[in-house]
C-alpha cells in the first residue's frame, strides 16, 4: 500500500495553516470611523498618522503612503530623477515590479546574480557591472532578509550611486539593528493582500532626505507641492494616493506587527534548526547582521539528488499531497520573460541610451540554480503556526524522503 498523500496514503495533516489576512472589532471599527469623518481620501488625517507611524516604525524620517509597492518604486525612482539613459543594477529573483517599475521611468535594469547562500543581490556581481550609465543599485530585502548593505552602501558611494532599497517584503526588518528602507536613499514598501501588514493594497515610501521627500510626496500627489496651493503642480505627478479606509486598516494591522514578527522569527529558528539535519535540505543562511527578519517568506533550498532526482515542483507537489502547502516560488529569473519584449523599442533601443541591451546573452547560475533546481517557499502565514504545525512541515518532508520510490512520475 502508498505511503506518501501523492500516491493514495494518508496525508500528515488534514488542518489548514493560520489563515491570512487576520482582522478584529479593532479593523472593523477604524473602518467605521473612517466612513463616518466623511473625509474617504485626499490625503486625510489617518494618511498622515500612517506616514509618520510607518516611517518611525523603518528608523526613518518621512513617509508617503500610495497605492501599491509597484507605485513606492515607480515614485522612488522618479524622485531620484533616473530615466532615460539611466542604469538601474536589480536582481531577478524577486518580483517582477523591481523591473517593471524601472522600465516605467524608461531607465534600464541589468540583472546582478544573487548570493547562493541567501538568495539576495551579491555585491560582486553588482559591482562587476557598473557603467558610465550606472545611476543607481536596487537591492531587494528577499522574503524579508536585507541584503547585504555594508557591501551595497560602500559600492554606492565609492561609484557615486544611488540605493532605492525594495523592501516590499520587509516591514520591521533590521541589518545590524537599523530598520530597512532609509538604509540607501530611499526605499519601498508593499501592503498588498499577501504581505505581512496588509490593506488589500497599498505601499508606502521612506526617506531620510527631505528633499527625495517633497518630490515623492509632489509626485504621488498630482505634482502638488506640500506648501504650495492646490492647483500649483511643480512636477509631472500623477494620482498614487492612499485612501483613509487602507490607512485606518494599517494603523490596526501595525499594531500586531511586533508580535506576529516575533513569533515568525522563532517559528524560522525552529525550521532552520530541524530542516538542516535533512540530507537534501539547506535553508538559507543565516548572518549575524541580520539583527531582524520578517519572514514574508520562508525559503529552503531543495536538491533533488536527495530525492530520488524527483524535480522540485514534483516534491512540492507531494508536499502539498501531504497538507502542506509548499510553492515553488519565481520558477523563471526576471531576464528570462516575455514582458521584456513590450520595451524593446523603448526604453531598452532608446537613441538616448546609445547601447543595445540584449537580455538573452543574459546568464545568472545562482539565479537560475534558485528558480528552476532549489528554491521553495513556505509564506508568512504558516510561521505564525504552532510548533506541532512546524513539525508536520518537518514530518512530511521526511516521509517524502522514506518513501522517495514512490516520487517517480
Ligand atoms: C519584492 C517585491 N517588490 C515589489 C512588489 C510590488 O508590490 P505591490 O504588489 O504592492 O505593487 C512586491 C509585491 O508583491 C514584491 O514582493
Amino acid at each position: 500500500m502508498a505511503k506518501l498523500a501523492l500516491k493514495g496514503g494518508k496525508p500528515i495533516r488534514d488542518k489548514p495553516f493560520p489563515k491570512w489576512p487576520v482582522f478584529d472589532e479593532r479593523e472593523l471599527e477604524a473602518l467605521r470611523r473612517a466612513l463616518e469623518s466623511g473625509v474617504w481620501g485626499v490625503r486625510g488625517s489617518l494618511q498622515r498618522e500612517l506616514e509618520k507611524k510607518f516611517a518611525s516604525y523603518q528608523h526613518a524620517k518621512f513617509g508617503v503612503s500610495v497605492t501599491s509597492g509597484t507605485a513606492a518604486l515607480e515614485v522612488s525612482l522618479r524622485a531620484l530623477g533616473i530615466g532615460c539613459g539611466n542604469e538601474v543594477i536589480i536582481p531577478p529573483y524577486t518580483f517582477m515590479a523591481t523591473a517593471t517599475s524601472v522600465l516605467y521611468v524608461n531607465a534600464i535594469p541589468v540583472f546582478a546574480d544573487i548570493d547562493p547562500e541567501t538568495y539576495t543581490i551579491d555585491p560582486k556581481s553588482v559591482e562587476s557591472l557598473i557603467t558610465d550609465k550606472t545611476k543607481a543599485i536596487l537591492p531587494v530585502h528577499i522574503a524579508g532578509r536585507p541584503a547585504d548593505m555594508d557591501a551595497l552602501l560602500s559600492i554606492a558611494k565609492k561609484n557615486d550611486l544611488y540605493i532605492i532599497e525594495d523592501a516590499c517584503q520587509a516591514w520591521g526588518s533590521e541589518w545590524r539593528g537599523r530598520r530597512v528602507g532609509a538604509i540607501g536613499d530611499i526605499g519601498a514598501f508593499s501592503f498588498q493582500s499577501s504581505k505581512n501588514i496588509t490593506c488589500g493594497e497599498g505601499g508606502m515610501i521612506v526617506t531620510n532626505d527631505e528633499d527625495l521627500y517633497v518630490k515623492a510626496w509632489s509626485l504621488h500627489n498630482c505634482g502638488r507641492s506640500p506648501r504650495g496651493s492646490w492647483y500649483e503642480h511643480i512636477l509631472p505627478g500623477g494620482n498614487y494616493r492612499m485612501t483613509e479606509f487602507q490607512a485606518a486598516i494599517l494603523l490596526v494591522q501595525l499594531e500586531r506587527l511586533d508580535e506576529q514578527t516575533e513569533r515568525r522569527m522563532d517559528n524560522a529558528r525552529y525550521l532552520d534548526d530541524k530542516l538542516s539535519k535533512i540530507d537534501g535540505i539547506k535553508p538559507l543562511k543565516r548572518d549575524e547582521r541580520v539583527t531582524r527578519n520578517s519572514y514574508h517568506l520562508y525559503i529552503f533550498r531543495y536538491d533533488p539528488e536527495a530525492f530520488g532526482g524527483a524535480s522540485k515542483e514534483r516534491f512540492a507537489e507531494a508536499m502539498r499531497a501531504e497538507g502542506i502547502p509548499v510553492s515553488i516560488g519565481y520558477s523563471r529569473p526576471l531576464y528570462k520573460e516575455e514582458y521584456l519584449k513590450y520595451f524593446s523599442k523603448c526604453p531598452l533601443s532608446c537613441p538616448y541610451y546609445g547601447r543595445k541591451i540584449d537580455y538573452s546573452k543574459v546568464k545568472l547560475p545562482n539565479t537560475e540554480r534558485a528558480c528552476y533546481i532549489e528554491g521553495l517557499w513556505l509564506t508568512q502565514n504558516m510561521l505564525l503556526g504552532s510548533r506541532e504545525d512546524m513539525d508536520d512541515i518537518v514530518s512530511a518532508i521526511e516521509k517524502i524522503q522514506e518513501n522517495v520510490d514512490e516520487l517517480g512520475e
